[in-house]
């Protein structure tokens, strides 16, 4: 791994820190593409302590926020040349219905038109020939989702409803990006990292949510456990293009309803123009 380029989103806490600290240590060049900075500098130096050498970089991304995206990939690209592998790790979970900056329902517009964008923002960094690879971050939760194109911004908000229909973007999302990435030989894969201890549906003001995970904990993976299959994919030569992984690397295939092409396709167009509809399809600067 030694220097070579990696985004994390989401990189301050559970699994997005614990593939960043063992990437780093490996000798790659993580970028912690974090929302809120004083959060992403604290996990910066806490691995710090364990890696002193890890060579960790810090920005401000906020997946909620079409325009900090934008800031961010803008001065990525203009800082670095090339990109080796993306991963897309970020997710929220909220209780009730809320919006990002640009209207989206919270968790679609985070967990995938944040990633859609900051995807093909960074896309022109990515190089087949140095076996560059996108890794989006879903849920076997996906199997729960539906995609409902008539209620895009769930007005009959349900949180199982909202995080699943959101997973299930992630994994249709890495099927059209597969399909149009092929002849590049860049990679577009996609994880279920299993159940796992983090702090994903505790809200970060409130600490709401952590005493079922304080109870939860004995059963579920540990952080560090729960990365394994983002740092095999991170790290590994063969991946397959549009592959689904679970347990630190085991391919499984789809199960419905992601295993529609028709569908990614759609989703794909819908989510462009609604990227389109707010100015931030074609900008530049
Ligand atoms: N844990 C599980 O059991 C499990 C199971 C299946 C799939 N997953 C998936 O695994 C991935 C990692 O989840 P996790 O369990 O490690 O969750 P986590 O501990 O809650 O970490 C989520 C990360 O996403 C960040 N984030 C939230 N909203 C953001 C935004 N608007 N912009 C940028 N970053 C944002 C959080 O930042 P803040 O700290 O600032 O909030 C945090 O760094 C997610 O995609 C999740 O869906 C997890």
């Amino acid at each position: 791994m030694q220097g070579k380029k990696i985004i994390i989103t989401g990189a301050n806490a559970g699994i997005g820190k614990e593939t960043a600290e063992v990437l780093a240590a490996r000798g790659a060049h993580v970028t912690m593409a974090c929302r809120d900075i004083r959060r992403g500098e604290d996990a910066r130096a806490e691995i710090l302590t364990r890696i002193p050498y890890a060579r960790l970089d810090v920005a401000q991304c906020d997946l909620a926020s079409l325009a900090s995206v934008h800031a961010f990939a803008q001065t990525y690209r203009e800082k670095h040349g090339y990109l080796y592998a993306l991963i897309n790790n970020a997710a929220v979970v909220t209780v009730k219905r809320e919006s990002t900056e640009d209207g989206f329902e919270k968790m679609l517009g985070v967990n995938h038109i944040g990633h859609f964008y900051l995807t093909t923002k960074l896309l022109p960094l990515l190089n087949g020939k140095d076996n560059a690879r996108v890794i989006t971050l879903s849920s076997g939760a996906y199997k729960w989702g539906a995609i409902d194109f008539a209620d895009p911004n769930l007005e009959t908000f349900g949180i199982w409803k909202g995080y699943a229909r959101s997973k299930l973007a992630n994994v249709l999302f890495t099927t059209e990006l597969a399909r149009r990435l092929k002849a590049s030989f860049v990679n577009a894969v996609s994880v279920h990292p299993g159940v796992t201890s983090t702090q994903i549906g505790v809200n970060r003001d409130t600490g709401v949510g952590q005493t079922i995970h304080d109870i939860l904990r004995p059963l579920l993976k540990t952080a560090r456990e729960g990365a394994q299959t983002s740092i095999h994919l991170a790290s590994t030569r063969e991946l397959v293009n549009g592959g689904y992984y679970y347990e630190g690397g085991k391919r499984q295939a789809l199960k419905r309803p992601a295993m529609d092409p028709t569908l990614a396709k759609e989703l794909w167009a819908w989510t462009e123009m609604e990227i389109g509809r707010r100015g931030f399809l074609n900008k530049n600067r």
